[in-house]
């Protein structure tokens, strides 16, 4: 039988995840990134810094996961679920992993604005497990959907040669299409379109400032 965490335990455990989130290449990844496979490419130098930004963007997007499924960690009950929740949070960490790497091959860096936007998604992830799993999962399905729009945005406008990036960005997009449908499956309540409009705006704070800084 698994032992109950004390609050202690879980404040360590927490403490542990955010600085594996958000101290650079702490983050490991089970899979090897779908890069791998592919040659570098040529690219020129404005190129570069449009990917790195487009990359910087989605390892945040990450880091907002991590700190999604942390919080909710913490506070949601989700017992049918738990299994599946981790496993969708080692997916993202692969991800976090990939876009990191990438952004090192690019000779650019993760986004210095990072931590507050971790600490902002625990938050948010913690007082959706505290509204009830129903609330939690929905969240989860609504911020899949998000990313899912930025993905399918981004990959539009990688330059056609880097197939490094393409190749992270689709395999992160066949995973998060899967995390959103099975948050739906579990439950989650599909969240009303005015909620969803709130969050497309929140969401461009984010793309805006994390592709310069
Ligand atoms: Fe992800
Ligand atoms: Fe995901």
């Amino acid at each position: 039988m698994q032992r109950r965490l004390s609050l202690i335990d879980k404040l360590i455990v927490n403490a542990d995840q955010a600085l594996r989130t958000l101290v650079p290449t702490a983050a490991k990844a089970e899979q090897a990134s779908p890069a791998t496979p592919f040659e570098d490419c040529e690219l020129s130098n404005n190129e570069k810094k449009h990917v790195a930004g487009l990359m910087r963007i989605n390892h945040t997007g990450e880091v907002c996961a991590q700190g999604l499924y942390q919080g909710q960690a913490l506070t949601a009950k989700l017992p049918d679920v738990r299994e599946e929740m981790e496993k969708a949070a080692q997916e993202e960490i692969d991800h976090l992993a990939w876009c990191e790497q990438r952004l090192n091959e690019l000779e650019s860096q993760t986004s210095l604005l990072n931590p507050l936007f971790y600490a902002a998604s625990f938050s948010i992830g913690a007082a959706a497990g505290i509204a009830g799993d129903k609330w939690s999962l929905g969240f989860v399905a609504a911020t899949e959907d998000q990313v899912c729009k930025h993905l399918q945005d981004h990959l539009q406008q990688l330059p056609e040669e880097d197939q490094k990036s393409r190749a992270i960005l689709e395999q992160m997009l066949e995973d998060e299409e899967k995390h959103g449908t099975r948050a739906l499956q579990a439950g989650g309540q599909e969240f009303p379109a005015p909620i969803k409009s709130l969050m497309t705006a929140v969401s461009k704070v984010m793309t805006k400032t994390t592709y310069r800084i």
